[in-house]
């Protein structure tokens, strides 16, 4: 077995999204794609005061994406143009697919700790899927499993860890999406299948990744020139791990849309602006 080596580590930058959120966003949708499915991730960690708590992402369209929310701490109340409505809890996931579109509001809410702390990652769809139903996935803390592995606690929302599975499954991007908690001391060593792109979204501590130093708050971008992901600390660290197989399929991002071509894009907006973008 042969370590990926990480490529480039990517700070996060803050930026202002929705009514005046603050976020930390370590990618975003570009043509380019280089995070193929993987087409955003953004860190929710708000939790100054002057903050209003009343700010989150009010009513927004999505189309032809998955957008995914993990929350450690606090929640986010939802509702949707299909008449869905919930709450996201810490610890909970949301797996939501768009297909040819929803309009939803979603809006983070402190926890007891005064907290709100969680990460949105957006996948993408293949263009044969772009247009599909719109589908949730509620995933409840409770049912996510927990995988004690060599000095690792994961959390597997997605994929499979030693014969178990995530609760999250027949998602075409065949993702792994996990959040690993490493011990004092330890190594973590996971197979990877080569070709798929990997991201480790490092939030706590610092570790070795195949050799090379990736502290907190940053993602590790591996290289696709192994078929393992290798983690070692001596502090103790703990990361979002996400994987995936690429679409290859040119893109055209544009805010909130992720489709295959300008036509398409146009197509949406033209929908939004005669009212036929929601379809039952
Ligand atoms: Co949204």
């Amino acid at each position: 077995m042969t370590s990926r080596s990480i490529s480039h580590i990517i700070e996060p930058q803050l930026v202002i999204e929705g009514a005046g959120v603050l976020l930390k966003r370590s990618i975003s949708p570009r043509a380019s794609n280089n995070y193929d499915p993987f087409l955003l991730f953004d860190h929710f960690a708000f939790n100054n005061p002057l903050e209003g708590p009343s700010r989150g992402f009010p009513t927004h369209p999505h189309r032809g994406i998955e957008t995914v929310t993990y929350m450690l701490e606090g929640s986010v109340n939802h509702r949707d143009s299909l008449g869905n409505t919930g709450k996201i809890g810490s610890g909970d996931v949301q797996w939501m697919t768009s297909g040819r579109g929803i309009l939803h509001e979603e809006m983070p809410r402190r926890g007891e700790s005064g907290n709100i702390y969680g990460f949105q990652l957006w996948v993408n769809l293949p263009a044969a899927q772009k247009m599909s139903q719109p589908r949730y996935r509620e995933v409840s803390a409770g049912s996510i499993p927990i995988v004690e592995k060599d000095g690792a606690t994961i959390r597997l929302v997605a994929g499979e860890v030693d014969g178990i599975r995530g609760p999250v499954t027949e998602i075409t991007a065949s993702p792994l999406y996990m959040d690993v908690k490493l011990a004092p001391a330890s190594k973590f060593i996971l197979p990877i299948p080569s070709g798929h792109t990997v991201l480790a979204y490092v939030f706590n501590g610092a570790g070795e990744f195949s050799g090379e130093v990736v502290e907190s708050v940053s993602m590790a971008v591996f290289n696709d020139d192994g078929d393992q992901v290798e983690v070692k600390t001596d502090a103790g660290v703990q990361f979002m791990l996400i994987a995936g197989a690429p679409f290859k399929e040119p893109i055209v991002p544009y805010g909130p849309f992720v489709m295959n071509t300008v036509e398409e894009i146009q197509q949406t907006i033209a929908e939004l602006q005669n009212g036929t973008f929601i379809r039952q």
